[in-house]
């Protein structure tokens, strides 16, 4: 586009007396492709020219300019418009791609500095749950988008692997290895386990107590505690890291929550150094209503830690580590609240570098009755605890057996029985990460067959079969 606009600039500097630098600026694109590609404004030459800016366009469209690259110039309205003349800009374009298979589209913009993008980052012992989907892809994309662009980034998994929670896991795990010494860890087991804890503790309230307990052996190092949790953050890790392969999705780091548990410390003593902290209600906290937010809470009652002193923590750092020039969090908009806090509070420690921290928030995105055959007709938005939820390993079986079902309905392909299987899952994902990449990033997104698998255009597919033809 820069060359068409170059193009442009240099015919419009000989029809008028008017420098090139002052025209660039002054270039628009039009509303509407058919009014042309690039619009020259003539409000500016009126006063010189002492004519109305309409007539000037029409003046200088008579001059018909010559030229190769565009196919039209033309007055419209107070707008010299230039249409581009589109075999000649799909050949260039095509030949530019051709010769820069590998390098087409990157730059150096980035110039070496360092992004680090936090993306992904689910809990364990839960599957990977359809509200991570948009955290991954997006994330994903960044990072390809960054790098293409000469930054150096940094793909960080935070996974959530420490926190109440694993005592309750526990607890139910325990219970059901008594009654079944062959009881299994992997994923779906584990989810099992942790919604049957739930329903269990809604008629038994010790469960809570003794989960709390094994949380407590957790943190003091407990051999059978800690062998548990070993055991389950590995089974996650291997269901989590499968589907990141077939995504075609990396990360540099998995550093979970749990990987600063010795940090915690320093960094509490360095906000209480700063005079930031307080004691409230038993808990310890940092008062943020000056900021039209509630406070920041850094340790509860009990003496545990939370989500938030494991994100300042993270952030202190990564920002030691790293050095970074931006730091990525891609996750959901209900934690908005979570990362202004995380912000406010680094900001008032005096990180001038807190500033660089960006909350790469987005809506969520849910299935319309009856998308899984599986869901009734509920609508479902992914409440892990009654075990509403859509996985994306479901979704992405869906996927490639909608595709198959495309693919054996309409190829003429005489060998396609021996391609089936890997072309029908890689639409099947095509279709599901441009879905994702498409819509507007913070808006509240139903997803559709209809939509995801389009031939017609606009999705996953038809952008694969443009690039086949
Ligand atoms: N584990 C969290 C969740 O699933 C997301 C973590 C995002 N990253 C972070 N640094 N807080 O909701």
């Amino acid at each position: 586009m820069q060359n068409y606009r170059e193009q442009a600039v240099r015919i419009i500097s000989s029809l008028v007396e008017m420098d090139e630098e002052k025209i660039n600026p002054l270039l628009v694109t039009p509303p509407d492709p058919k009014m042309g590609d690039i619009g020259f404004p003539c409000f500016l030459l009126a006063k010189m020219m002492k004519k109305s800016p309409m007539e000037i366009a029409d003046e200088l469209a008579k001059k018909e300019p010559e030229s190769k690259v565009f196919s039209k110039i033309a007055a419209v309205g107070p707008y010299l418009n230039f249409t581009i003349n589109p075999a000649g800009m799909i050949s260039s374009t095509l030949s530019e791609v051709m010769n820069n298979e590998k390098s087409y589209g990157s730059s150096n913009i980035g110039n070496g500095q360092t992004v680090i993008v936090d993306y992904s980052s689910p809990n364990i012992a839960k599957p990977l749950a359809i509200h991570h989907i948009r955290s991954t892809i997006i994330g994903a994309a960044l990072c390809r988008i960054y790098r293409y662009a000469g930054y150096k980034v940094e793909a960080i998994n935070h996974l959530g692997d420490w926190g109440t929670n694993f005592g309750q896991l526990m607890v139910s795990y325990k219970k059901a290895e008594a009654l079944n010494p062959e009881q299994k860890v992997n994923i779906s087991e584990l989810l099992r386990l942790y919604i049957q804890f739930h329903k269990d503790a809604e008629n038994d309230s010790s469960l809570q107590e003794e989960a709390k307990a094994w949380f407590t052996k957790l943190e003091n190092g407990d051999e059978e505690a800690v062998r548990l949790w070993k055991l389950f953050c590995e089974e996650s890790l291997k269901s989590f890291k499968a589907l990141y392969k077939r995504l075609g999705v990396e990360f540099d780091y998995y550093t979970g929550e749990s990987f600063f548990n010795d940090k915690m410390d320093a960094c509490l003593e360095l906000i209480a150094e700063k005079n930031l902290s307080e004691v409230s209600d038993d808990a310890l906290v940092v008062k943020l209503e000056d900021y039209g937010m509630p406070p920041c809470l850094l340790r509860k009652k009990d003496g545990s830690t939370l989500y938030a002193t494991r994100d300042l923590a993270a952030a202190l750092y990564r920002y030691d580590k790293y050095k970074f020039d931006k730091c990525l969090y891609v996750v959901a908009n209900q934690q908005e609240l979570h990362f202004r806090q995380i912000n406010k509070v680094l900001e008032l420690m005096g990180y001038d570098w807190s500033k660089n921290m960006v909350h790469i928030k987005f809506g969520m995105l849910s299935f319309g009755a009856g998308i899984f055959d599986n869901q009734g007709e509920d609508r479902v938005t992914g409440s892990t605890r009654k075990g509403n939820i859509v996985f994306l390993e479901d979704v992405r079986d869906k996927a490639t057996a909608k595709a198959r079902a495309l693919l054996e309905g309409g190829s003429k392909d005489p060998d396609i029985a021996d391609k089936i299987d890997s072309l029908s899952e890689d639409i099947g994902l095509g279709a599901i990460i441009f879905n994702e990449l498409a819509q507007r990033r913070m808006k509240d997104v139903i997803f559709t067959w209809e939509k995801a698998l389009n031939l017609q255009g606009d999705s996953g597919p038809y952008l694969q079969y443009t690039h086949a033809r």
